[in-house]
């Protein structure tokens, strides 16, 4: 097995005597999906953050690529993207036209090329020239995954990608996401709260309760260490033990 692209050690985030997130370490290896799964105020979004050295730890270290993220934030982050549901985007540009910014202000070269890449990969096609604020829900996911993948990024941190999409649609963004990773052999770390989805989608699972990791592995090693059928009773048990 290959070093692995991101090492976390120990992390910890307080804000004042509040821990929300509690000495917690995992790794993500070259190629996998990641899930970070928890119930709202696990402290997901929070090491999404110090993730993406938008916030900085308490204590513990983020390594990625061999390297410590505290001392080398520019050439790391140069390699790694971000999405999120909740972000806002220039909605009167049309799609591409949003592409063309993110391209841009990343200075990519053969712009028109990698645009027209990406939009065949997500399935973009008929809707390249609609203005943005005009997209359906899907739409607006692959959008933002788009913008995301533009760059070519090793590692992708996904926060809540399917947050405002029903079940339909979900399922095809993850398969999209799945396309991206076996043909970039990308990296990616995301979360959700939805069990079924990080059953569906993940290579390993990191649980997170309160802000520590109560469980990690396959879907299926969590469901027979903890003897249950599906993660949603791995998580009722859980939170019945408190
Ligand atoms: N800037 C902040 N100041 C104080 N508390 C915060 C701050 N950011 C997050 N929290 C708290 O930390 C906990 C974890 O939040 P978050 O990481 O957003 O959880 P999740 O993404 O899993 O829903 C929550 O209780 C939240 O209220
Ligand atoms: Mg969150």
């Amino acid at each position: 097995m290959s070093s692995p692209i991101v090492e976390v050690k120990n992390l910890t985030k307080r804000f004042g005597d509040f821990t929300a997130v509690d000495g917690i370490s995992f790794e993500i290896r070259r190629g996998e999906i990641l899930g970070l799964l928890g119930p709202n105020g696990a402290g997901k979004t929070t090491t999404i953050q110090m993730l993406l050295g938008l916030i900085t730890p308490t204590a513990g270290s983020i390594h990625m690529f061999g390297k410590d993220l505290s001392t080398h934030r520019e050439e790391i982050l140069n390699q790694v993207n971000f999405s999120s549901s909740y972000i806002s985007m220039p909605y009167a540009l049309t799609v591409e036209e949003n592409l063309k910014v993110v391209a841009r202000l990343y200075g990519l070269s053969e712009v028109p090329r990698r645009i027209d890449e990406v939009v065949k990969q997500l399935e973009m096609e008929e809707f390249r020239s609609k203005v943005t604020r005009k997209l359906s829900s899907g739409q607006m996911t692959r959008l933002t995954l788009a913008k995301a993948i533009l760059t070519n990024p090793k590692v992708l941190f996904l926060d809540e990608p399917t947050a405002s999409l029903d079940p339909d649609i979900a399922h095809k963004i993850r398969d999209l996401l799945k396309e991206v990773r076996r043909s970039a052999g990308l990296s990616v770390l995301y979360t959700s709260h939805n069990m079924k989805e990080m059953e569906a989608m993940s290579d390993r699972i990191i649980f997170l309760q309160r802000g520590k990791v109560v469980a990690q592995g396959t879907a299926q090693e969590i469901m027979s260490r903890f003897g249950q059928r599906d993660l949603e009773e791995v998580f009722l048990k859980l939170a019945r033990e408190g």
